[in-house]
């Protein structure tokens, strides 16, 4: 995509063209999913599009078709919102999803802010979460295209009154005074991919927080001038990093862990110092949010052999450390004080915070041994889930090459201490 792409999807031939390239591709899903594997083709798609409008040119009918598979991509992700964007590949990586944006902008409302610097807004999605909340924006972008379909986006989704988006560096000092001028907070998604770095088409995701663009200490130095500061961080970053006074929150959406975000304390909530936030159920669905004073000044989970249930946390909860705290609210404990699964002898539900299995065998693990337990009981379909052991799922679950059954079971794989434990489970009690 470049800026001459833009102006063409933008104009009405464009938005036409969109149209009949999304009604091609809708109705090639629907005869694929309908049996007809072949249905879609990009080729084919072309032939259609430009069969259409005779007047498009390949480059035109690419730009078109290529947006119309970024929409349906970003879709389970951003929601109805993507009928409305033009989307970059890279742009689309480094979006926030539509749920979690949503929220974080009910908090910096909540927080009392009314005009957000977004530092760094990429396609512009935090920034239309900001304005969504009736917060007002300026947002800045350094690359001339991302900037353009910031506007081009915020626009097309009702935002200009509110939102404003200016190219620039938000390193240079000048371009960052004008965007914090009328702003009570600040926000940063500091973009953790290098583009100079391509591999299979995308830019590389960078780990150190010092590599980011921006680097983490100017996102630090930014947070002792606008108090009101959060910023979107990797999941797996250190929790050292967590400012003081303030907050880490940990989000996963149906399962899988999205982001994670440290902000300071004016927006921090309650003291709290880490959040795991699991939502599920896409926007539909209210999410539930469990927050823990810090860790460290609390006992740690009593260890213990396995029990009726064992209990298999989420994501997010598992990297906000807060894995104890399941265990305290189901007066559980852990099998293992280094491997995050939760044993319990009664069945007590925690919803989402994590899936619930029921225990009915535990064997040291032994492949033939383990074969032996599963064909006795019947069992003909696995689902092999592991922690903290060396073993591929897949691969178990092929090498146990096991006879059809009618019955199916979920095996847990895990270690305690040293030895390696396999447990058979119920496979209707999993529930997450
Ligand atoms: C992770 S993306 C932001 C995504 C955005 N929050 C969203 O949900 O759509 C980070 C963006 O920051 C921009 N960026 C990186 N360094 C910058 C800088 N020094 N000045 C301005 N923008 C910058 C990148 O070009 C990229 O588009």
């Amino acid at each position: 995509m470049d800026l001459a792409d833009l102006a063409f999807l933008d104009s009405p031939a464009g938005i036409a063209a969109l149209g009949v390239g999304t009604a091609y591709d809708d109705s090639a899903h629907a005869r694929a999913t309908a049996g007809d594997a072949a249905a879609v083709d990009p080729l084919k798609a072309v032939t259609a599009l430009r069969k259409a409008l005779p007047l498009l040119d390949a480059p035109a009918a690419s730009a078109v078709l290529t947006q119309v598979r970024l929409r349906r991509r970003a879709r389970p992700r951003l929601g109805d919102l993507v009928d409305d964007l033009l989307l970059t590949e890279d742009g689309l990586e480094q979006a926030t999803r539509t749920v979690v944006a949503d929220q974080r902008a009910r908090r910096y409302a909540d927080s009392g802010a009314t005009h957000v610097a977004d530092l760094g807004c990429g396609l512009g999605l935090d920034s239309a979460a900001f304005a969504r909340a009736g917060l007002r924006v300026t947002a800045v972008e350094r690359d001339p295209l991302v900037a353009a379909l910031a506007r081009r986006n915020l626009a097309a989704l009702g935002h200009a009154d509110l939102v404003t988006v200016a190219e620039g560096d938000i390193t240079d000092e000048q371009v960052l005074t004008a965007a914090l001028a009328d702003a009570d907070a600040a926000y940063g998604d500091p973009a953790r991919r290098d583009p100079a770095t391509q591999h299979d088409g995308r830019s590389v995701r960078v780990t150190d927080p010092e590599s980011w663009s921006p680097p983490w200490s100017w996102v630090v130095a930014l947070a002792a001038r606008v108090p009101r500061t959060a910023a979107k961080v990797a999941p797996g970053v250190d929790h050292a990093l967590i400012p003081d006074g303030g907050c880490g929150t940990w989000t996963s959406v149906d399962g899988q862990l999205v982001e994670a975000e440290l902000a300071w304390p004016a927006l921090a909530r309650d003291g709290f110092r880490r959040s795991a936030v699991v939502i599920r159920g896409g926007v539909a669905f209210p999410s539930i949010e469990w927050c823990s004073l810090d860790l460290a000044d609390e006992e740690p989970s009593p260890i213990g052999a396995v029990g009726a249930w064992l209990l298999e946390p989420d994501d997010a909860v598992i990297r906000s450390g807060l894995v104890s705290h399941v265990a305290s609210r189901v007066e559980g404990r852990l099998l293992d004080p280094r491997v995050a699964y939760v044993t319990t002898d009664a069945d007590i539900d925690v919803g989402p915070l994590a899936a619930r299995f029921r225990v009915e065998q535990p064997l040291p693990y032994d492949l033939d041994a383990l074969r032996a337990a599963l064909v006795a009981r019947g069992v003909g379909h696995v689902v092999v889930k592991k922690r903290a052991i060396g073993a591929d799922p897949d691969d178990v679950r092929r090498r146990l090459r096991l006879p059809a059954a009618p019955g199916s079971a979920v095996v847990i794989l895990t270690r305690i201490g040293d030895a390696r434990w396999a447990f058979v489970c119920d496979v209707a009690s999993g529930r997450s």
